[in-house]
C-alpha cells in the first residue's frame, strides 16, 4: 500500500483544493492530510474563517481524503511520515524546494498549483464592493 501525505488549512473548499487532493490520491491508496489546527494557523500568521472541527467535517467528505491528522509545528513532518510510514510527501508548488529536506524519509513530490483561485482571493472578492 502507497500512503500519501499533504498538509494545509483548508479553509473555505475551492477547486485547487480538490485537484490537489485528487492529484495526490491518485500518487498512492491512502491519504492523510495533515490539518492545520488553530494554534498552527496563528504560528502561520492565518486567520481561518472555519474552526478546526469544521474544516474537519468538510475534508471529512471529500472522497479522495482517507485521514486526518492535526499539523500543530512546522517540526511535525518527520515524526509524521515516520508514523505513519508514509511513502510520499506531497505540497503545492508555492512551496517548491521548501521540503527538500523530507527527501532522506520519503519521495517529495511538488504540484503545480490549480491557477487563478485561493481562499484568500475569495475572501477579498467577497469583501469587495465593486464585484
Ligand atoms: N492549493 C492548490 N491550488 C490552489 C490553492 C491551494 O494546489 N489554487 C494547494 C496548496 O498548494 C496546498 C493546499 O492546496 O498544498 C492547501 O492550501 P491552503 O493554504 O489551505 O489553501 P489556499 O487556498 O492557498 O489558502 P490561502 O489563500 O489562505 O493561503
Amino acid at each position: 500500500m502507497t500512503t500519501v501525505i499533504t498538509y494545509g488549512t483548508f479553509d473555505l473548499i475551492h477547486e485547487g483544493h480538490i485537484n490537489i487532493l485528487r492529484r495526490a490520491k491518485d500518487l498512492g491508496d491512502h491519504l492523510i492530510v495533515g490539518l492545520s489546527t488553530e494554534h498552527f494557523n496563528t504560528v502561520k500568521n492565518k486567520k481561518a474563517y472555519h474552526t478546526y472541527d469544521q474544516r474537519k467535517i468538510v475534508l471529512q467528505a471529500i472522497r479522495y481524503v482517507d485521514e486526518i491528522i492535526p499539523e500543530n509545528t512546522w517540526e511535525q513532518k518527520v515524526d509524521d511520515i515516520r508514523r505513519h510510514d508514509a511513502d510520499i510527501f506531497v505540497m503545492g508548488d508555492d512551496w517548491e524546494g521548501k521540503f527538500d529536506y523530507l527527501k532522506k524519509y520519503c519521495k517529495v513530490i511538488y504540484l503545480p498549483r490549480t491557477r487563478g483561485i485561493s481562499t484568500t482571493k475569495i475572501k477579498e472578492d467577497l469583501f469587495r464592493h465593486d464585484r
